[in-house]
């Protein structure tokens, strides 16, 4: 990636506040962008301080306050900006009760809000993010092939068994691009893969909640989630190539190797023989072809993704030290939730 400053571009990043969002502000900020983040509450301060605090943000970060299905709110975080990065979705991989209003509205509606926005105000490119749960389950994807940029998720099939968000996020990917083909808009989509790695929110998100759960002996498999995991910094990254680079088009997976939740498991289990992390099958997802450099499209761009999924002599050279400092943040994050949320009786 370029190394050229980016001194008086404006970008908007939505759900700036959250997980890879505050990671992608971060690095914006270190690129020299003035970045326009959006949090749900600005009198929040678990979705700010953590974002005011980061170098440059004081001369160089806005903050807005949006709601997905607020058009106005969109209206006034984009304006000026030249380009967008739409991360803003709900992330919620456990049971919802109310599937529209949880996630499918805001995911969807949401996406073409912010679209809407971008085109009225003539912004240069947006990076929408979507995730391998717009990409599996298929299950008519050919079992002797890879699964890759081509393979779409089986709504019907996830709508039958009740898995809202790779619905959520199919519906809001496949909106994109109509909207971008119908209206013109130059949008471009990044895939990320299970997201790992340090935290800047003081709270803790979907992807990393499985790893905690993992820690505590959850015998969970996401058989119907998992498809590879990535590092954060990476996915952050890869957002500002395919935003940079003006030869990105369409999807991009983002994970540093197709593979099975059993291996992710085994590879913690064996890094941290002390917890309680239990040993799953082999094949935690049935039929799923394992590949190593499965982001071809994003290395063809000249990427290079962190290796530490399958690599455990590279993880535990690179990475020992980075995971000790994830679990004690983890630890840290579950301590804070317990004392948020039980109130003594
Ligand atoms: N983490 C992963 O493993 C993974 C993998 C693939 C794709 N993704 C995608 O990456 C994006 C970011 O995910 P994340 O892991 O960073 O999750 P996250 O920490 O929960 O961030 C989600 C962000 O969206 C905002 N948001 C949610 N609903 C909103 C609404 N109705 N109005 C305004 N803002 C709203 C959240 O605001 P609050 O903080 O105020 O709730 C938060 O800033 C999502 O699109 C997710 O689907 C994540």
């Amino acid at each position: 990636m370029s190394s050229t400053s980016k001194e008086g571009e404006v970008v908007c990043v939505t759900g700036g506040s959250g997980y890879i969002g505050s990671w992608l502000v971060r690095l914006l900020l270190h690129r020299g962008y003035t970045v326009h983040a959006t949090v749900k509450d600005l009198k929040d301060e678990k979705e700010t301080k953590h974002l005011e605090a980061l170098e440059g943000a004081e001369s160089r970060l806005r903050l807005f306050q949006i709601d997905l299905l607020d058009y106005d709110s969109i209206f006034a975080a984009v304006s000026g900006a030249a380009g967008v990065f739409h991360l803003a979705s709900p992330c919620i991989v456990d049971q919802v009760t109310d599937p529209e209003k949880e996630l499918l509205a805001p995911a969807i509606k949401g996406t073409n809000n912010v679209l809407t926005a971008a085109k009225e105000l003539g912004v240069r490119r947006v990076v929408v993010t979507s995730s391998i749960s717009a990409i599996t389950p298929s299950r008519y994807w050919p079992a002797d092939a890879v699964k890759n940029e081509d393979c779409w998720t089986d709504v019907e099939y996830c709508e039958q068994n009740g898995l809202w968000y790779p619905v959520s996020k199919t519906l809001a990917e496949k909106a994109a691009w109509e909207f971008a083909k119908e209206k013109g808009l130059d949008v471009v989509v990044v895939n990320p893969g299970t997201v790992m790695g340090p935290i800047l929110p003081p709270t803790l998100n979907a992807s990393m909640l499985m790893l905690l759960r993992l820690l505590q002996g959850c015998t969970d498999i996401y058989e119907d989630f998992f498809m590879g995991s990535v590092h954060v910094k990476d996915v952050a990254l890869a957002h500002i190539l395919v935003y940079e680079n003006t030869s990105a088009t369409g999807r991009h997976l983002c994970v540093e190797a197709i593979s099975h939740y059993g291996d992710f498991a085994a590879m913690v289990a064996e890094l941290y023989p002390k917890y309680n992390v239990p040993r799953l099958p082999k094949d935690t997802q049935p039929g799923l072809l394992r590949v190593k450099n499965a982001s071809k499209k994003l290395m063809d761009l000249g990427f290079s993704i962190h290796s530490y999924g399958t690599n455990h002599q590279g993880f535990r050279g690179q990475f020992t030290e980075q995971w000790i400092y994830w679990y004690f943040l983890v630890a840290l994050q579950c301590l804070a939730y317990f004392l948020v949320t039980f109130e003594p009786r």
